[in-house]
């Protein structure tokens, strides 16, 4: 190793300017277990195939366990000129254990050790994502059943549409979320794959055991093209793609909360520990929880873009590009997880106001569409039907009331085939009529929460 602890110094006479040490430096100071998880198993494997000494393999792997503990402890100084997380790990393994640290980058390059440091990055993401998702789930399918029969209104173009129940409409998340959550599963199998033995782009010459490490890190299969695995970062991507998806389900959610909070609505009172007030305005409570998961699925989409675009139109293999990467994963999971952990902890603690929804859920004139079919059972066309429904509507809305208070001979004025019991016509049935698999009868809403929570 040549000036300043460089790894590549050899064909440098002299040292980089300040400006370039910085401009190029990663993000990678965190990764470091990462980094010395995949280390520690190549170099086992370099001592296990008599490519380096098995006692130089055991040298190095106890220094880098006792490097780990000195990241881990705070004891080692970043220093801008070692550039990124590999060269620190190499140089502090140095300084523990002296010229065998320099055969632990036997047969490997820094192209495949930051692919693998990538994978094991992106893969611990998906498995923090699928976790946060599946606390959400859980909670999404508890509210769900617990509150199957509990009618609202549900909206079109945000204007009362039909009667829901609190329930149908919650578990509407749940479901975004279990796509959520299988596409994080399916990004982290084809994460999954080892990169390393494919060196700096075309391969190794030395007789690597590439299975064994590849067990021994987690993987499920080694990577059969090298020039792929050292450029590849579709894994990166896809992890962003689905967590651009998962946020922005969690920010429509959000918005629904921040509308039913308000006085407009009053469906829902915020915990006191979920919410914040106003510097100047003492009546205020505001939903900011979900007002920041709101606005920060801009944030995950905009990483998910910039790193569609850095890979766009690289050649063939590593560039210096591909270091963007480990920004964007870490700023996009570090949006998301959090996001999902605070729905899970919010959402119990939402305080609904079910005889206010209960009230809004009739109201508004959201049972017209079952008056027409009221109309349709007795024979009549459905257009016929939604047209003779539309100019009771017309009357209700002159007389100031809604559709259950208008009198029998109105409705019998408007077809004969309305009888006594069309005043019968409630909220509970409405709900209670829509009881097909998907429908929000009560009944098929408890099932499709249970059937939830078995998915879960
Ligand atoms: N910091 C680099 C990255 O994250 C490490 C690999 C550098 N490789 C190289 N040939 N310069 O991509």
């Amino acid at each position: 190793m040549t000036g300043a602890g460089r790894t590549w110094g050899g064909r440098f006479s002299g040292n980089m300017d300040a400006l370039t040490r910085d401009y190029t430096a990663g993000v990678d100071s965190t990764l470091y277990e990462h980094d010395i998880a995949g280390s520690i198993a190549h170099a086992r494997m370099l001592g296990r195939q008599a490519i380096i000494s098995r006692e130089d393999a055991e040298a190095i792997v106890a220094g880098l366990n006792a490097v780990l503990l000195d990241f881990r402890a705070g004891r080692v100084a970043w220093r801008p000129e070692l550039e990124d997380v590999h060269t620190h790990v190499e140089v502090a393994l140095r300084e523990k254990i002296g010229e065998a640290a320099g055969r632990l980058h036997t047969a490997r390059s820094r192209n495949d050790q930051v692919a693998l440091l990538n994978r094991l990055l992106v893969r611990e993401a998906c498995d923090d994502a699928v976790a946060a998702t599946s606390s959400l789930l859980a909670v999404l399918a508890d509210l769900g059943e617990h509150h199957a029969a509990d009618p609202m209104p549900g909206y079109t173009h945000l204007q009362r549409a039909q009667p829901v129940t609190l329930g149908h409409h919650l578990l509407a998340y749940g479901e975004m979320l279990l796509r959520d959550r299988a596409r994080f599963t399916d990004c982290r199998r084809r994460a999954n794959v080892l990169p390393l033995g494919s060196g700096a782009l075309a391969g190794s010459p030395y007789p690597l055991d590439r299975e064994g490490v590849a067990r021994e890190l987690g993987f499920d299969t080694v990577s059969r093209n090298s020039l792929d695995a050292t450029a590849d970062r579709d894994f990166a991507v896809e992890f962003l793609a689905a967590a651009a998806v998962a946020q922005m389900h969690l920010s429509r959610l959000a918005e629904e909360i921040v509308l039913w909070a308000s006085a407009e609505f009053a469906f829902v009172r915020l915990p006191d520990r979920f919410a914040t007030g106003s510097s100047m305005m003492p009546q205020k409570k505001n939903a900011d929880v979900a007002e920041l998961a709101r606005g920060r699925a801009g944030r995950v989409y905009g990483e998910l873009l910039a790193l569609l675009t850095t890979l766009k139109g690289l050649p063939l293999a590593y560039n210096r590009d591909l270091q963007e990467d480990k920004a964007a994963v870490l700023a996009g999971a570090g949006v998301v997880v959090p996001s999902l952990r605070i729905f899970a902890a919010m959402l119990p603690a939402l305080e609904f106001d079910l005889p206010r929804l209960r009230q809004a859920a009739g109201a508004g004139f959201s049972l017209a569409t079952d008056v027409a079919d009221y109309l349709v059972r007795k024979g009549m066309p459905f257009r016929q039907a939604h047209a003779v429904v539309g100019g009771l509507v017309l009357e209700a809305e002159t007389r100031g009331c809604d559709l259950h208070l208008l009198p029998l001979d109105v409705y019998r004025a408007a077809s004969p085939l309305f009888e006594p019991d069309i005043l019968d016509l409630a909220v509970d049935a409405a709900l209670a009529a829509r009881d097909l698999p998907g429908g929000t009868a009560p009944a098929r809403v408890a099932a499709a929460a249970r059937a939830m929570r078995a998915e879960i």
